[in-house]
């Protein structure tokens, strides 16, 4: 599978060989204004590879350099509630790593279950729950056949962003992220329940990629950024565009530390 995307990326990419991959979630695709001379590869170019179907995602790669490394950002990406098998979520991880890829930022928006973690916030992902009901490694059967997830978010990268975070003066939260299919928003009842289950964020995706990472060997870092209190925590009910237009209002923090994260040794 996605043999072809992978040689078709290649023969794009030429000498240009990525070794950190950005995933950017709902309205976070301004992150990549950081990259100078960015070269722009649509998804719809590539052989056999799947388009985006929600709004506030391009659907395209976005190579170029920031700091000493090497980027390949994906404009947007694939969500299970899209109708995309999550093995196809395995599979675009594979590509990746097999472009050169070692380490993983992949950001996404979130709803809050913190009552003092309001629409804004950037949380970094410690460590999540799959509540999706799915697992991209289905069928896999490669090894390592039961990866570890001990430290599915890697510990080093957390500590330099909480590091940068401070040295930026920008409020940084950490916590759980619990990954539902959606595509509907919580109901307050399921918001109860998240609650009890002591998660700090809910979301509709990144847990199938931190799975297939774990998988492959690479090291991952997860933010989300809190487009909004999950449903009945306050008067207002969840919606695409609010969330796009709360999460555009972080994109410029989001993408300094991000960008000084890759600056820094
Ligand atoms: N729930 C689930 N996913 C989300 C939310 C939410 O409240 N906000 C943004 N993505």
């Amino acid at each position: 599978m996605l043999e072809k995307s992978y040689e078709y990326m290649k023969q794009e990419l030429g000498d240009f060989v990525p070794d950190t991959a950005i995933i950017l979630g709902s309205g976070l695709g301004d992150v990549v204004e950081a990259i100078e001379n960015p070269r722009i590869i649509p998804y719809a170019n590539v052989p056999f590879f799947p388009t985006p179907t929600v709004g506030g995602h391009k659907g395209q790669f976005c190579a170029g350099k920031i700091g000493k490394h090497n980027v390949l950002c994906l404009q947007g990406r694939f969500h299970f509630y899209e109708g995309i098998d999550v093995r196809m979520i395995y599979e675009i991880i594979r590509m990746l790593k097999l472009l050169g890829i070692k380490q993983l930022i992949i950001t996404n928006a979130a709803g809050s279950l913190r009552m003092h973690m309001p629409a804004g916030s950037i949380m970094l992902i410690a460590d999540h729950i799959n509540m999706s009901g799915t697992n991209p490694l289905i069928g896999v059967c490669e090894e390592p056949y039961f990866p570890d997830m001990s430290q599915a978010y890697d510990l080093e990268m957390r500590n330099k962003f909480m590091q940068i975070a401070d040295e930026e003066r920008v409020p940084v939260f950490q916590g759980v992220y619990m990954m539902l299919t959606g595509p509907n928003y919580e109901t307050p009842a399921e918001v109860r329940m998240l609650q009890m289950f002591n998660v700090e964020a809910v979301g509709m995706s990144t847990v199938p990629e931190v799975i297939s990472a774990a998988q492959l060997g690479l090291k991952v870092m997860g933010i989300s950024v809190i487009s909004n209190l999950a449903t009945g925590m306050d008067m207002n009910k969840p919606n695409h565009n609010d969330v796009l237009l709360q999460v555009g209002k972080a994109t410029k923090r989001l993408s300094r530390l991000i960008t000084r994260f890759l600056e820094k040794e």
